[in-house]
C-alpha cells in the first residue's frame, strides 16, 4: 500500500474499548448484561490471524476463539508478534482480520505498524494489542487505519466485542434470536412451555416468530396449534443445500398474525440420527431472517441436539420437581455452563409444581441443589393444560388470566430482554450525564 496505512474500508476510524482508552464504562456489568450486549455481535465468517507477543494474551485469544459467538470464524494463533507477523505476510496473503500484539515502546509499535501495512493487503483489517495506555499513541494508531486499539491484560468477551465492533455494524437489528427449549425428562411440559411463550412474543411484541418442531419423530407443535403440519422440516433435512429464506417461508405454516411452525416429519418410516451439524443452515438462514426462533428440542442428547443447544442464544430447561429431574437438570446445567464459558447459565423453569398426592422436592431446594434459581414456578393444572392440549390451543386462549399466562409472559420477557432493558434504562438514566460528558470531552469514546 502505498500510504502506509491500513485499509480502513468505509469506516470511520475506531476507537479503544473498554479494556483500552474508555475507562469509563460501568463496572458492575454482570454477566447477563454482557450477554445481553453479545447477542448483537454474532461475527460473520471471516479468517483471523493473531500474532502474539505474551503467552496470556495468546490464550485470551485462543479462548475467545472457542466461543459460540466466533463459531463461524477461523482463527490462527501464533507467537512472534509483529515481526512474525511481518515475515510471514512477505510470503502469504492477509486474512480479513490481523490481531498484533505487542509490549514495545510507541515508536517502535509504530514502525512495526507501518512495515506491517507495506505487506498487508487492501481489505484486510489490523486490530492492535499494546501495553500503552496513552493518547497519542493512540490517535496515531487511529490515523494509521488501525480498527481497534485493546489495552492489554484483554478478556475473551471484549476481544469478541471489538472484533464484533470491526465486522458487525448495524448486524443486531437483522440477527435473529434463537431460543431453545429443552426438559430435563420426557413429558415435563418443555414443548407446552415453548409453544405458549413463542405465542407470547409474537404477541407482545408484534413480531416474526418461528417455531422449528425440533422432535423430530413426535413433535407435537402441530396438534397444540390445530394445524396441518405441511411440510415442514422433512424438507430442510433432504437438502440443507438449497434452503434459503424463500424456502423456509414456503415450509412454514402459519399459526397468527406472527407466528409460524415449522413442524415435525413424525414419520416413523424413517430415522433421525442427524449428523451433528445438520441443523445449522436452518438455524442460520431463519436468525438472518426471523427476528425470534424458538426451537422445541426433543429430550434426548445427541450430537446435532447438544449442537443446537450450545449455539442457541439462550436456553430453556424445565423440569418438573423430583430426583431424576434433578439429576438430569443438573447434568445439563454443568455441561452447558462449560461449553458456554462467556454466556449466562441456562435458565431453569420448574413445571407441575404441585401435583396432587404426588411427594416432591421444594422448588426453594431444587434450586438451592443445582445452584440455580427458576425464572418460573409453573403450577399443575390438569384441567387448564389438558383443555388447551386437546383442543389445539395456547393456555391464554382457553383461560387468559391465571398463574401460567403470566408465567408465559414473564419468561417471554426475560428471553427477549424486556425486563433487563426496563432494568438498564433506569441505569441508562442514571449514567447517561457521565457518557454524555466524557463523549464530548475525549471525542473517541464510545459506549
Ligand atoms: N403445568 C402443567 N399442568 C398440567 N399439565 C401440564 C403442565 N405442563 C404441561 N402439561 C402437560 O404435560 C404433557 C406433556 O407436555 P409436553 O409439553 O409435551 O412435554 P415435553 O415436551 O417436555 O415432553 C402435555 O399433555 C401437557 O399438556
Ligand atoms: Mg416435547
Amino acid at each position: 500500500m502505498t500510504d502506509m496505512t491500513f485499509d480502513m474500508a468505509d469506516d470511520l476510524p475506531r476507537t479503544a474499548t473498554r479494556q483500552g482508552l474508555d475507562q469509563t464504562a460501568p463496572s458492575t456489568d454482570t454477566l447477563e448484561d454482557i450477554a445481553r450486549t453479545r447477542e448483537a455481535v454474532r461475527i460473520p465468517r471471516v479468517n483471523i490471524d493473531a500474532f502474539c507477543d505474551s503467552s496470556d494474551v495468546a490464550s485470551v485469544i485462543e479462548n475467545a476463539a472457542r466461543d459460540r459467538l466466533m463459531s463461524r470464524t477461523r482463527v490462527n494463533v501464533r507467537m512472534g508478534g509483529l515481526g512474525a507477523a511481518i515475515e510471514h505476510y512477505r510470503q502469504t496473503s492477509t486474512p480479513n482480520l490481523v490481531i498484533v500484539e505487542s509490549r514495545s515502546a510507541r515508536n517502535v509499535y509504530l514502525a512495526d505498524l507501518d512495515r506491517l501495512a507495506e505487506v498487508c493487503d487492501p481489505g484486510t483489517r489490523v486490530m492492535a494489542i499494546g501495553h500503552a495506555n496513552d493518547i497519542v499513541f493512540y490517535r496515531e494508531l487511529i490515523k494509521r487505519g488501525i480498527s481497534e486499539y485493546l489495552l492489554a491484560p484483554v478478556d475473551p468477551v471484549s476481544l469478541i466485542a471489538s472484533i464484533s465492533g470491526v465486522y458487525g455494524e448495524n448486524r443486531s437489528s437483522k440477527l435473529g434470536q434463537t431460543y431453545a427449549f429443552i426438559g430435563a425428562k420426557g413429558g415435563v411440559g418443555s414443548s407446552t412451555l415453548a409453544h405458549n411463550v413463542a405465542w407470547t412474543i409474537a404477541r407482545q411484541l408484534s413480531s416474526d416468530v418461528i417455531i422449528a418442531d425440533l422432535d423430530l419423530p413426535f413433535g407435537t407443535a402441530s396438534l397444540d396449534f390445530n394445524l396441518d403440519g405441511g411440510p415442514g422440516i422433512s424438507e430442510v433435512l433432504q437438502d440443507t443445500g438449497r434452503l434459503d429464506e424463500v424456502l423456509l417461508d414456503r415450509l412454514l405454516a402459519k399459526c397468527g398474525d406472527h407466528l409460524s411452525l415449522l413442524s415435525a416429519p413424525t414419520d416413523l418410516e424413517k430415522a433421525y440420527d442427524l449428523h451433528e451439524s445438520a441443523l445449522e443452515p436452518l438455524i442460520d438462514v431463519a436468525q438472518s431472517s426471523i427476528p425470534f426462533t424458538v426451537l422445541d428440542m426433543p429430550h434426548m442428547w445427541t450430537s446435532w441436539a447438544r449442537n443446537v443447544l450450545v449455539a442457541a442464544d439462550e436456553i430453556v430447561i424445565t423440569a418438573v420437581p423430583d430426583l431424576a429431574n434433578l439429576r438430569n437438570a443438573k447434568n445439563m446445567i454443568t455441561v452447558l455452563r462449560q461449553a458456554r464459558p462467556h454466556d449466562p447459565p441456562p435458565k431453569l423453569v420448574l413445571n407441575q409444581v404441585g401435583m396432587p398426592k404426588r411427594p416432591e422436592i421444594k422448588p426453594k431446594e431444587f434450586a438451592k441443589a443445582i445452584q440455580l434459581e427458576p425464572i418460573a414456578c409453573i403450577g399443575f393444572e390438569a384441567q387448564l393444560f389438558g383443555t388447551a392440549a386437546n383442543k389445539g390451543q395456547m393456555i391464554a386462549e382457553v383461560s387468559g388470566k391465571g398463574a401460567a399466562p403470566k408465567s408465559f409472559g414473564e419468561i417471554a420477557d426475560i428471553l427477549t430482554g424486556r425486563k433487563d432493558a426496563k432494568r438498564s434504562q433506569k441505569k441508562a438514566l442514571s449514567l447517561g450525564s457521565l457518557f454524555g460528558t466524557m463523549k464530548r470531552g475525549s471525542g473517541s469514546v464510545r459506549k
